[in-house]
């Protein structure tokens, strides 16, 4: 659970982020496929064309982080995308290079607007989202 000062600084955050949403999924998946090439192929391009696809992840992400105080409100929705993770082969150890460069694309899109402080509280909503989507990610392993 996320202090109420992190949680505050989040949900601030978000208008700003979700006017520049189209913005930061461009840097986030530039970054992305530069830095970790080997990740790429687990996407399909020509979703990533007609551009449809590719909002959805920073989509969800700003989602969950709506939801950062009680992230039990979006189980379901996680455990649709998380079915598609599955599929797709997605592991924990792939979340912290898309934290990595959802971080650096917030700040490059907000640029100083995004003081040391709000990339912190950033930097904990983002573990905070992934552990609970490898979570049922986990389980859904199980399972299968
Ligand atoms: C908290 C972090 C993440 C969120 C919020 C998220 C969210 C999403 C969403 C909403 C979709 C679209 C599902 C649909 O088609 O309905 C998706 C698809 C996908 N995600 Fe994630 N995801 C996250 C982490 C990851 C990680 C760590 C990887 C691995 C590198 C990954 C790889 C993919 C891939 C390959 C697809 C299919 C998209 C395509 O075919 O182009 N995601 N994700």
């Amino acid at each position: 659970m996320l202090d109420s000062k992190t949680i505050e600084i989040i949900k601030s955050t978000i208008p700003a982020l979700k006017n520049c949403g189209e913005d930061i999924t461009k840097v986030f998946y530039r970054e992305l496929f530069t830095r970790y090439p080997q990740v790429q192929s687990m996407f399909d391009m020509e979703k990533q064309k007609n551009g449809k696809q590719p909002k959805a992840l920073a989509a969800a992400v700003l989602n969950a982080a709506m939801n950062i105080d009680n992230l039990e409100n979006i189980r379901k929705s996680v455990e649709k995308i998380g079915k598609i993770h599955v599929e797709l082969n997605v592991t924990k150890e792939h979340y912290p290079l898309v934290g990595e460069c959802l971080l650096i694309a917030i700040k490059e899109v907000l640029q100083d607007a995004a003081t040391d402080e709000i990339m912190e509280a950033w930097e904990k909503a983002y573990g905070e989202i992934a552990e609970f989507y490898i979570n049922i990610e986990e389980k859904l392993y199980k399972q299968n």
